[in-house]
């Protein structure tokens, strides 16, 4: 009974007291909401923005994708964000924020064709796929080479120099890129990327993680009221998880992404974590992500974060992961046509700032705030806009056509071999096939002699 108990103290005392301290730490106070006005400053709190009712406030899902930007990828995206399959209650197609991450395995042409649809927000999360405060390599089994927690020039080589690449690769300026999530939601001691974050007038960050999970929601009265995201001007009101801010970092949001449950109520941080068990049945996945949507709306509508890994989605022998995924879509769009929206992450806070009721977003609030061009403005993929990642793309798509086609006839084969052997046709043919060489042999010889 006692061990859980001090491996717990024994994991915070290691969080939150042993550091080398590079920045000063300014006491952080609760928050006072006379000093803290939009649209700069956001106290945390369980209560809606403007004083809106549970059923006029849209529930936001931010579906968000961590990971490189690879052919993988750019199919799912494809798929769910780009082909129009899926539409906000708006008549918009759905939105969502990718976190990239990973460099040298990102493919920019195909990059630039996702965010041509503008219904895709780009933020960042790492140029390589190391974490910062535990070692997270994938390595060679002969890979001896050290691992170094990371130190501020280290962060600021994976944040702010990743950010400057990728914008210049892509034609925009670094601040068109304002959304930050750390890698494996790592928050280190002194808790430097957030102190970068705000250097480098980053809006938003995306890594913590909120425990405000107790007893299934279908077995309280009134279900917990869950937290909206907020500046971190001051302290916040809940319980994080990984590591919180014990520091004032002024006028950066926070999103924070609320704990998941499984079916059998064991937490775990997020979607894809190993502790919670979900059967590997696409059906058996949907209803998990269903029972923990439901949590938002049955209490107050708090922004539900889906946080996947695009590693994780892609997993070979997985598909029930995506499918799954699919049909989560379906039904919620099915089932919530007035008040359930797909969007970016900025998108929430662009609402958070200026909130409006359902009848409002119905009529388009989303376009409006979200500076970009309207959804219904038809998109024109140039031909020859970046026409090498394209043929590289069809390039592939047919070679991997072929394999499928060389594998299904083979396939084909055995589909038609395996009766032939089961009846006996093919024993009788090869003994009848062999008396008759026996024969012809022996004829043979005796014509010779
Ligand atoms: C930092 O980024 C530069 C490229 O901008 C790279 O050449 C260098 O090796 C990186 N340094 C570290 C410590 O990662
Ligand atoms: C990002 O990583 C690549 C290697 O994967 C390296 O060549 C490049 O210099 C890095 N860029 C920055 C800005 O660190
Ligand atoms: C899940 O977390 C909540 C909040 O911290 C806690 O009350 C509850 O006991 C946890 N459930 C399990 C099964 O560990
Ligand atoms: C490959 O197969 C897919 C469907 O299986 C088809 O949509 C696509 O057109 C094929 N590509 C080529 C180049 O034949």
């Amino acid at each position: 009974m006692l061990l859980p108990w001090i491996t717990l103290i024994l994991i915070f005392s290691h969080c939150c007291f042993a550091s080398e301290r590079s920045y000063n730490e300014i006491d952080i106070e609760p928050c006072d909401i006379n000093r803290c006005r939009l649209p700069y400053c956001y106290c945390s709190s369980q209560k809606i923005p403007g004083g809106l009712t549970v059923r006029d406030t849209p529930q936001f899902i931010a579906l968000t994708i961590t990971g490189p930007l690879n052919e993988k990828a750019y199919d799912l995206l494809e798929d769910l964000f780009l082909s129009k399959k899926y539409s906000n209650p708006d008549g918009c197609p759905i939105s969502s924020t990718v976190f990239l991450k990973n460099h040298a395995e990102t493919n920019y042409c195909l990059l630039k064709r996702v965010l041509h649809y503008e219904n895709i927000e780009l933020s960042i999360t790492s140029n390589s796929s190391e974490c910062p405060t535990v070692d997270c390599r994938v390595k060679e089994k002969d890979d001896k080479s050290p691992y170094v927690t990371w130190r501020s020039y280290r962060f600021y080589n994976e944040t702010i120099d990743y950010r400057r690449t990728v914008s210049k690769l892509l034609d925009r300026r670094p601040s068109s890129i304002v959304g930050y999530r750390s890698p494996n939601y790592e928050v280190n001691n002194n808790q430097l990327h957030w102190h970068i974050l705000r250097e480098h007038q980053f809006l938003y960050d995306s890594t913590l993680i909120t425990r405000e999970w107790d007893t299934p929601y279908y077995k309280q009265q009134q279900p917990t009221p869950l937290t909206w995201p907020h500046t971190m001007d001051f302290k916040a009101n809940y319980d994080c998880s990984q590591g919180c801010y014990t520091q004032s970092f002024p006028g950066l949001w926070t999103i924070p992404i609320h704990m998941y449950q499984d079916l059998d109520g064991r937490n775990c941080t997020t979607i894809g974590s190993d502790h919670c068990r979900v059967p590997r049945v696409a059906d058996k996945f949907f209803k998990y992500l269903k029972y923990n949507l439901n949590r938002h709306l049955y209490s107050n509508h708090a922004p539900f974060v889906m946080a996947f890994d695009s590693y994780w989605l892609n997993e070979p022998y997985t598909a029930w992961r995506i499918e799954g995924l699919k049909l989560f879509l379906e039904h919620v769009l099915r089932h919530h046509s007035n008040d359930v929206y797909f969007v970016r992450m900025i998108d929430i806070i662009n609402w958070v700032k200026q909130p409006v009721g359902l009848k409002q977003m119905k009529e388009g609030y989303l376009d409006n705030i979200a500076l970009r061009s309207k959804c219904h403005k038809q998109i024109d993929i140039d031909e020859d806009f970046d026409q090498q990642c394209i043929d590289g793309k069809i390039m592939k798509n047919s070679k991997l056509n072929a394999t499928a086609n060389a594998r299904s006839l083979l396939l084909l084969f055995d589909v038609a071999a395996e009766p032939l052997f089961r009846s006996n046709i093919v024993f009788y043919s090869s003994i009848s096939f062999g008396i008759f060489l026996i024969v012809t042999f022996i004829y043979d010889r005796i014509s010779v002699s």
